[in-house]
């Protein structure tokens, strides 16, 4: 493949969406073989200051619409995505360098998360509540919040939007996404998918058609102002824990409301009764997919001594079938790292590992002749002697660190005792292991699987996790409530006035 042909293909896949760039100050590169294969244009401060009250405007109109009807344009996106998937997958494997099969996978996760909003959109059930006064009654509604800022990361640069962008539009607010600037096309493509969906909607004044989703285009400065703006009740921040560290204490400043969901260092147990075939090719996927690019992706992993020589013989033979190299090519498993940076942070983690005396197999760079300004990476597996602060930080890339252990309880305390909470899982058979790991003295992350790897989630539960990893829930379950403001309201329909708490508070007005 030349520079030139994922440029004209990007071109070409673009013009599908109804995109035409014409050239700006903010080039985007592939990370398949480094080429730039458009440039865009920036948004600054002032751009979003009028983006935001775009979306403002768009909310008064927006949050008066039936929740049903909200949800006939969400079903009407997902209809474009399915028209579009293929087309939306491949410039998600041509921007963030995914396989096919992954970019295709992020597409469909989209579609699933809007077929779960449609559903929910006849479903944003209130409560009544028995009250202690007589001839009272009380009531919990579910209302619309407002423009909702999206700041997502290169890593996943549709799908995440996407379970925000569903719910929230179900739940009437409106959409400011930040995408990462190193997936700007993906958001333009989105965006450009959605405006469809809107046309065909029909009936959409000019302030929705304006302000229901846009995107701004921009580095950490614009997510900061995004942030800052207190016409943006919710701010949800998906990325590293470091963006977390700044993005929340700015929203907490203005007491506004986040959904973090950061970090992860994911690890997986494989106890002496686990199924060993399932459980290699889980350990690979979650591992070596996506080259270990995914906050959930599998990054520790404790073994049994029993099995450990066994597993770590089979894991080694997998790893060497692993095919690395252009994601676009079918057949191949292992694109390439997003970038310089994620390289040399992976070189830096395996040069710490062996310092502390880990065995490395794996994680030198490969293709460098024929890419010379992409970062292909065999992935690795680090044998440590023990869980160090190395190992207790997310290096993202496809670095795996495992760790013997002898009793179960040890592990799983072991696999607590790091900062990031996002996703676990146990390998077993026996009852008593899987029910152990998933108890309250279990796993202490959102995500706890038995005999399924820590990747991978379905929309349909709440994702996200705890202690570093910022303790927000996208997607599935009841995460919707966080997108909506909740109203308690007491009725008095009697012909009295009692105080609750039996109070008693009167003056002889009559
Ligand atoms: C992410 O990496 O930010 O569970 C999201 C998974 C995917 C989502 C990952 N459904 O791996």
């Amino acid at each position: 493949m030349t520079t030139d042909t994922l440029f004209r293909e990007t071109g070409a896949l673009l013009a599908e969406f109804g995109i035409a760039l014409s050239d700006g100050d903010l080039p985007v590169g592939s990370p398949i073989d480094g080429s730039r294969i458009a440039a865009v244009q920036r948004h600054d401060r002032a751009d979003l200051d009028r983006m935001t009250a775009a979306a403002e405007r768009a909310f008064i109109a927006w949050r008066s619409v039936p929740p049903p009807r909200r949800g006939e344009l969400v079903r009407l996106f997902a209809e474009e995505l399915r028209h579009h998937k293929q087309a939306l997958g491949r410039l998600v494997s041509i921007e963030a360098g995914k396989i096919l099969e992954e970019g295709q996978g992020e597409v469909q996760e989209m579609i699933d998360i809007c077929d779960f909003a449609v559903g929910l959109s006849r479903q944003l059930y209130g409560r009544v509540i028995a009250s202690e006064r007589p001839g009272h009654r009380m009531l919990e509604t579910w209302h619309p919040l407002g423009p909702v800022g999206i700041i997502t990361a290169f890593n996943f640069p549709v799908a995440v939007w996407s379970w925000n962008a569903a719910i929230a539009l179900v739940c009437g607010d409106t959409l400011l996404w930040k995408p990462s600037d190193k997936t700007p096309l993906c958001a333009l493509a989105c965006n450009a998918l959605f405006a469809r969906a809107i046309d065909r909607f029909g009936g959409a004044s000019e302030d929705l058609r304006r302000g229901l989703s846009q995107v701004a285009i921009g580095g950490p400065e614009l997510g900061r102002a995004l942030a800052a703006d207190r016409r943006v009740p919710l701010v949800s921040a998906t990325g590293s824990t470091r963006m977390g560290g700044t993005v929340a204490p700015v929203v907490a400043q203005r007491l506004g409301r986040t959904i973090l969901e950061l970090g992860g260092n994911n690890g997986m147990i494989v106890t002496q009764s686990a199924d060993l075939d399932l459980a290699v090719r889980a350990i690979l996927f979650a591992a070596v997919g996506t080259a270990g690019q995914r906050c959930t992706s599998l990054r520790r992993l404790f073994v049994h001594d029993s099995i450990a020589d066994t597993l770590l013989a089979r894991l080694q033979r997998a790893y060497a079938q692993v095919r690395i190299g252009d994601p676009l090519e079918p057949g191949t498993l292992v694109g390439p790292l997003i970038g310089e940076h994620a390289f040399a942070a992976m070189q830096q983690a395996l040069a710490e590992a062996r310092a502390e005396g880990a065995e490395v197999f794996g994680g030198e760079r490969v293709l460098a002749e024929r890419w010379p300004q992409a970062y292909y990476v065999r992935p690795a597996l680090a044998l440590m002697p023990a869980q160090s602060a190395l190992v207790q930080r997310e290096t993202f890339a496809p670095v795996l660190y495992v760790m013997r252990y002898r009793d179960l309880a040890d592990a799983i305390a072991t696999h607590n005792a790091v900062p990031q909470g996002l996703a676990s899982s146990i390998f077993t058979t026996d009852l008593r292991e899987a029910e152990l790991f998933t108890a309250a003295e279990g796993s202490d992350c959102g995500i706890v699987n038995v005999n399924i790897g820590p990747s991978g989630a379905e929309i349909g539960g709440a994702f996200g996790g705890e202690k570093e990893t910022g303790g927000g829930r996208e997607a599935g379950s009841d995460s919707w409530k966080a997108y909506m403001r909740r109203m308690t309201t007491t009725i008095n329909y009697s012909r009295d006035l009692p105080l609750s708490q039996g109070i008693r508070f009167a003056v002889d007005a009559s």
